[in-house]
């Protein structure tokens, strides 16, 4: 794996990736009061999310009813480990050393990870994987760049290219990232 990503790095031209650095963040606008969307949420990270992340300091339970769900619709719907009782912390089967291995880096547990990071860059993150070869998994992110983690929502998003112009750093012209395109639509 590592001789492949070497191979990838010395075929392409040399690029100076200075995206990251400065990253504007878009407003999530979320609506805490806005329950059906929260609860769409929680549906999209239980299947989208889960299987990598857990979030294992808190309770199947609080979220449901935190969220406004009925406890029998939250253990048919969110709680997808047959062993688990709704009143169980979020715990993951993802073995973390070979998580670690796959990945580059094990995925890190994200119960806190808005008090940490902020709901302005989670969206911003969500939304900026673009198309990498050099990359092990073929993308990139302008937010977090050199990222470990795939583009889980290819299949929501499709997979956006990145938009590249020559500027002048330290006295050297390099390609630089100004932007993301999915079909023709820039973001
Ligand atoms: C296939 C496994 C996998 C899936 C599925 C996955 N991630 Fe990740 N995620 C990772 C890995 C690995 C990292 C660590 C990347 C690194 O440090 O380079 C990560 C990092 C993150 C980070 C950065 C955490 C930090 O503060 O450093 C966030 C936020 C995140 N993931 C959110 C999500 C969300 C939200 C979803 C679902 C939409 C998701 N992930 C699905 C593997 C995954």
């Amino acid at each position: 794996m590592k001789k492949w990503i070497v191979v990838l790095f010395a075929l392409l031209p040399s690029l100076a990736l200075a995206a990251g650095g400065n990253v504007n963040l878009d407003k999530a606008n979320n609506d805490l009061t806005d329950k059906a969307s929260l609860q769409n949420g929680a549906k999209l990270f239980m299947n989208y999310c889960f299987a990598c992340h857990s979030t294992q300091y808190q309770r199947y339970e609080r979220v449901a009813t935190d969220l406004g769900i009925p406890v029998d619709l939250a253990k048919e719907n969110l709680v997808f480990d047959p062993e688990a009782k709704i009143g169980d912390l979020m715990v993951n089967a993802m073995p973390q050393k070979q998580a670690a291995a796959w990945f580059g880096a094990a995925p890190p547990d994200l119960t806190l990870v808005a008090r940490v990071r902020g709901v302005d860059w989670l969206y911003t993150y969500l939304r900026t994987f673009y198309v990498d070869p050099s990359r092990p998994f073929g993308v990139n992110n302008t937010t977090f760049p050199n990222v470990g983690m795939p583009h889980v929502l290819e299949e929501l998003q499709g997979i956006p290219t990145p938009i590249f112009e020559t500027k002048v750093v330290d006295g050297e012209e390099v390609q630089v990232i100004v932007g993301t395109e999915t079909d023709g639509v820039v973001s």
